[in-house]
This record gives C-alpha cells, sequence and structure tokens, in this order.
C-alpha cells in the first residue's frame, strides 16, 4: 500500500524554487531517507506532506488525500518531529506531552497514562517534572520524539532527528525507531548522517537543489557507485556532508 505520493511536486518562495518538480513514492511501513547539503529543499518537501504549507504546483497525496483537500484529517494521522526544537520552555516535560495531546483532542484521563508510558519508551520517566532548560540537547529530541507519537500516528516524519547529539544518544534515537518499524509504522527522515540512513533506511532520495538525484536503497547504492553511501553523497551532489 502507497502511504505518500508525489507528483511534480515544486515549491517557490517568491523568486526562489526550493523543491523542483520532484516525484516519488512511500509505501506503508518503508523507512525513507531524505539525503542532501543544508538548503537542498528536504525540510520544504516534508513540510509539505505533512500539511505544514501548501505545494506552488504538482499533487501531494498522502493516505490516497489530496494534501490541500483534507489537511486536518491528515495531520491527525501523522506524528512530527521538526528540525528545530519547539518544546514548550515554561512547562515540565510530563506537561508538555500532556498539552500536546490536546491538540487531538486526547482527554487529560487518556494523556497522562499515554505520557507516561512515552516516556518509558524513550527512557526518561525519571526526568518527568523537571523543566526543559535542564534538558540536554540529546533529551530534547527524545522528547521530541515521544511527543511526535501522542496521537499514534501512522506516518512519522523526523527532520534531523539525531543532528548535534552524542553518539550515546543518537544510538537510542535509533534504537527506538528500530522498535517503532516493528509496530509497522512508516517513517520519513532527513539526516546528514550516512551511518544513519545506512543503519535505518530501506530507500533514500538524494537531495540538491531542490531536486531528487536519486532514490534506491543504500546497498543497490554503494554497489552501483563502489563505494560508502558517503561516496555516493559526493560523487552525485559533489558536496561535502556539511553542505
Ligand atoms: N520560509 C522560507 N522562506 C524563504 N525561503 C526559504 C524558507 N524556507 C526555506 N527556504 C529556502 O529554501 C531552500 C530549501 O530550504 P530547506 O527546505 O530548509 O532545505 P534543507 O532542509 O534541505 O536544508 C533554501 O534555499 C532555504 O534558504
Ligand atoms: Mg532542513
Amino acid at each position: 500500500m502507497i502511504i505518500v505520493t508525489a507528483n511534480k511536486l515544486t515549491k517557490d518562495y517568491n523568486s526562489l524554487r526550493a523543491v523542483d518538480n520532484i516525484d516519488f513514492e512511500i509505501s506503508k511501513g518503508e523507512y525513507f531517507g531524505f539525503l542532501g547539503p543544508n538548503g537542498a529543499g528536504k525540510t520544504t518537501a516534508m513540510g509539505i506532506i505533512h500539511c505544514f504549507m501548501p505545494p506552488t504546483s504538482g499533487e501531494v497525496k498522502v493516505f490516497g488525500i489530496d494534501v490541500t483537500e483534507n489537511p486536518s484529517h491528515i495531520k491527525s494521522r501523522i506524528g512530527v518531529m521538526p528540525q528545530d526544537n519547539n518544546l514548550d520552555p515554561d512547562l515540565t516535560v510530563l506537561e508538555n506531552l500532556i498539552v500536546y495531546a490536546r491538540y487531538f483532542d486526547i482527554t487529560k484521563k487518556e494523556s497522562s497514562p499515554l505520557s507516561w508510558e512515552l516516556l518509558d519508551f524513550i527512557e526518561m520517566r525519571e526526568k518527568a517534572n523537571i523543566k526543559i532548560q535542564k534538558l540536554s540537547g540529546g533529551m530534547k529530541r527524545r522528547l521530541l520524539l515521544a511527543r511526535s507519537l501522542v496521537n499514534n500516528p501512522e506516518l512519522l516524519i523526523l527532520d534531523e532527528p539525531t543532528t548535534g547529539l552524542d553518539p550515546h544518544s543518537r544510538h537510542s534515537v535509533w534504537k527506538q525507531l528500530k522498535q517503532l518499524k516493528s509496530k509497522g509504522i512508516t517513517l520519513i527522515l532527513t539526516t546528514h548522517y550516512m551511518e544513519e540512513a545506512e543503519k535505518l533506511c530501506d530507500r533514500v532520495a538524494i537531495m540538491d537543489s531542490g531536486k531528487i538525484v536519486t532514490v534506491d536503497t543504500p546497498s543497490n547504492l554503494m554497489n552501483k557507485y563502489k563505494g560508502t553511501l558517503e561516496d555516493v553523497y559526493l560523487k552525485l551532489t559533489g558536496r561535502s556532508l556539511e553542505g
């Protein structure tokens, strides 16, 4: 079953073409990665999928529904982890989850046990009552991951889930994402880390200047270009991983 389809998707910000006529399809249960240097258009492409903004032209369907037709329905079935931390700094860890659950009309009675369950999932139960400012970068990313799961999404969209994390935190996020895969969730992520793409993604789309340069499984790409995923990326974009 196809979960996301993009046909000739284009997005302009005034005179800048951020996403340039791209096509892709993502199947149910698939882990799909967008790789590419800064400015490639990854966040923009994902923003259109999670109905944050409409396309300039072309068509995107999520769960078979056009993103411009019923965005609120699509949003109710998606979990999103933004590139930048937007946790509420005045609230505690637990309160951030409970307040977020309200957007999905989850009652207080349900949201409290659910939030504790999510804190257990990210191994942060003991941090429940501390303020966001006291969290490390890795803990904030993990909490954002937990928050993206409050509505039990069928599709999870993670924008650079582990950027800036220490190796330990990164590995713990990978472990959590692998657990979710066994439950059949579909994942779209962006990353700069080739190891992350190789470990997690069934297929990757390498993007550059708003275009998809190639889409394939990491192993097919490495065989085809005879090198590591990092070599493939350098060959296709001519750029370093730092963008
Ligand atoms: N809200 C915006 N207004 C104007 N330009 C933007 C906006 N968001 C992104 N851009 C530009 O669009 C291009 C693609 O950005 P983005 O989708 O964030 O790429 P990536 O996530 O791959 O780094 C960049 O040139 C960026 O500067
Ligand atoms: Mg981005």
